[in-house]
């Protein structure tokens, strides 16, 4: 049996906008700008090694408590900005492939840094489709590291070398590769050129690429 493990953030969904926004807002207060070119290499990564970043970009140091707070107002900003969020922004060729999955009896899981994992594929009106959901309320360690998506294959009974990984962001494929995994780069940025394979969007994956892989 072969499976999928589907990153969220990037690969189903754009949320990253939304992610910017949130970080921009947030760290102005500290009187920090946070550029397009940073919030890129914070896809895929976890909300507070996120945050560590940012206050080392900005040389602040921050008590325990000040950065939960700012945690906890961030994560509030991202979910007013996503609470209408529905069908209609499922990234396109998404709904296609899982169902082709689902009809094919290849396994699907997700495998996400966000916390907000859970919350976003039933507003997006998919979470049926998973056979097994692994994000950051499930994981100790934060991508690059393979726990995601080893815990991934471990829920959905497969062995690492059978899963399949979509991913958009360069910590991301390498937690995938790091896991015996073979990994799909999607977005076409340059960040996930190393990924074994390379598509902008899931549109222009064929039927017979995927039963190649599965
Ligand atoms: C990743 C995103 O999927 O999840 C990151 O690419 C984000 O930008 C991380 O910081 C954690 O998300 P959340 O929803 O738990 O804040
Ligand atoms: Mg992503």
């Amino acid at each position: 049996m072969k499976a999928f493990i589907f990153d969220l953030d990037g690969v189903i969904v754009d949320t990253a906008k939304y992610h910017f926004q949130a970080w921009k807002r947030i760290v102005e207060k500290l009187g920090f700008t946070l550029s397009h070119t940073q919030n890129e290499s914070l896809k895929g990564v976890s909300r507070i090694a996120s945050l560590d970043r940012i206050l080392s970009w900005a040389n602040t140091t921050l008590t325990e408590e000040e950065k939960q707070q700012l945690l906890v107002e961030k994560n509030e900003d991202y979910l007013a900005q996503i609470s209408t969020m529905g069908q209609d922004e499922i990234l396109p060729g998404v709904l296609e492939l899982l169902t082709y999955c689902q009809s094919n009896s290849i396994l699907v899981a997700l495998g996400s840094a966000s916390k907000n994992g859970t919350l976003i594929l039933e507003k997006l009106e998919i979470t049926s489709f998973f056979n097994a959901i692994v994000d950051g309320n499930h994981v100790s360690k934060s991508k690059p590291d393979p726990e995601v998506f080893l815990k991934g294959a471990h829920a959905l009974g497969v062995a690492p070398s059978d899963c399949v990984v979509f991913e958009d962001a360069a910590a991301g494929v390498d937690a995938a590769r790091a896991a015996g995994m073979r990994t799909v780069g999607m977005g076409g940025a340059k960040e996930v050129a190393h990924a074994d394979f390379c598509f902008h969007q899931m549109t222009e994956i064929s039927t017979e690429f995927i039963r190649s892989l599965a």
